[in-house]
């Protein structure tokens, strides 16, 4: 079902948790939330899922409003048919896993044979048929991770809601976890939120990312358009792009700008939203470390060639990270993808950057 949030603000007393967002989910998306801790993502959570009452706005599930603050119309939590997982595994140790699974069907009087298949199918869906008999609280992280999506999964919801529900277990599991729950979802096809402060995870599972700051989205995209084209020095930062610079627009060229850094070097980019700034506008230069090659150093410096010092390289298997320091005394961060070679400390550099890669942003933003 579709969700549609219309003007939504929450308060905790005279605190401003969320303020006037919008935003509307399509039938089956899978949407993530993504942004820095306290900036309202699991109040936005909260009161999709009915746990938090709003003091302006709207929520709307599939046609029907569930939430409306100016009629005072605040449809309860076990009344919107909204799964929601969280962090913590909150299953019951002393049930079996087929007994935390069913244990909703069964308040509801679900007929027996009925409360089995269903169990047995979801079971199936999360990878943990074969274990429905086993004492919930002898399982591993990740298996009470799945119990706790089946138990949400098994209820047929018509949203799901995550609340960082990986951020418990190790990396490893939680990279297989992540691509498991995202067949899930395309197989369960039902709409889905996410919440993450991790922009991989962000990046990795997302039909669509929502970036939130403080109580606000302030962009909403596609993974692929955001990563390359973040609209402020805020998502170009929480997306990664490490090497931040300010300067001013010195020139107009072809398909971008080249602007003069405050550091004293030049560099040639896009803007990111196809409107240029003007020559002598304030901007931000956002270049992601993946995306500078290092040439052992020769050759003059120019526009998106800076000279420089291979300061410390490490390596992580598919790519060696280096902290290069700029003849300005800069350091650039760099991520060689390739790793053909590793540059030793204090080989002199040359860092090239394609101006595609280059993204110019208004400092307005
Ligand atoms: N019960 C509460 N009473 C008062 N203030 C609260 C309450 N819950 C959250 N807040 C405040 O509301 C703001 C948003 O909190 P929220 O939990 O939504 O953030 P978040 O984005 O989920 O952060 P995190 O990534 O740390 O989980 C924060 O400033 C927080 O301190
Ligand atoms: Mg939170």
């Amino acid at each position: 079902m579709d969700i549609k949030i219309e003007d939504l603000t929450i308060a905790y007393g005279d605190a401003v948790a969320v303020k006037e967002l919008n935003l509307t989910i399509d039938d089956g998306e899978f949407l993530v939330l993504l942004g820095p801790s306290g900036c309202g993502k699991t109040t936005t959570m909260r009161c999709i899922g009915g746990l938090e009452q709003a003091a302006s706005g709207r929520i709307t599930v599939g046609g029907r409003v569930v939430a409306d603050a100016s009629r005072g119309l605040h449809v309860p939590a076990n009344k919107r048919n909204i799964g929601m997982v969280f962090q913590s595994y909150a299953i019951w140790p002393h049930m079996t896993v087929e007994q935390n699974v069913g244990y909703s069907l069964k308040i509801r009087r679900v007929p027996k044979d009925e409360l089995r298949r269903r169990v047995g199918e979801t079971l199936d869906l999360v990878g943990l048929s074969g274990l429905g008999s086993r004492g919930a609280s002898k399982l591993s992280g990740g298996q009470m991770q799945r119990v706790a999506l089946a138990r949400s999964l098994v209820m047929q919801p018509n949203v799901l809601l995550l609340d960082e529900p990986l951020s418990n277990l190790d990396a490893k599991l939680r990279d297989h976890l992540r691509l498991e729950l995202k067949a899930i979802q395309r197989e369960a096809g039902v709409t889905s939120i996410f919440v993450t402060h991790d922009q991989r995870e962000a990046l990795a599972l997302a039909d669509r990312i929502a970036i939130m700051r403080e109580g606000r989205i302030v962009q909403l995209d596609v993974p692929r358009s955001m990563y390359l084209g973040p609209s402020s020095p805020f998502v170009a930062d929480f997306l990664g792009a490490t090497n931040i610079f300010p300067g001013a627009v010195s020139a107009k060229v072809k398909d971008g700008v080249e602007v003069g850094l405050d550091n004293g070097s030049s560099v040639v980019g896009k803007t990111s939203e196809g409107k240029l700034p003007g020559v002598g506008d304030q901007v931000i230069v956002a270049i992601r470390p993946e995306s500078v090659v290092l040439e052992r150093a020769s050759g003059t410096p120019g526009p998106n060639r800076w000279l420089g010092t291979v300061q410390v390289g490490s390596f992580l298997g598919t790519t060696v990270l280096y902290r290069v320091q700029l003849e300005n005394g800069v350091i650039l961060e760099v991520a060689d993808t390739q790793a053909k070679e590793e540059f030793p400390a204090g080989t002199p550099v040359t860092a090239v950057m394609n101006p595609d890669s280059v993204v110019v942003l208004d400092t307005a933003a």
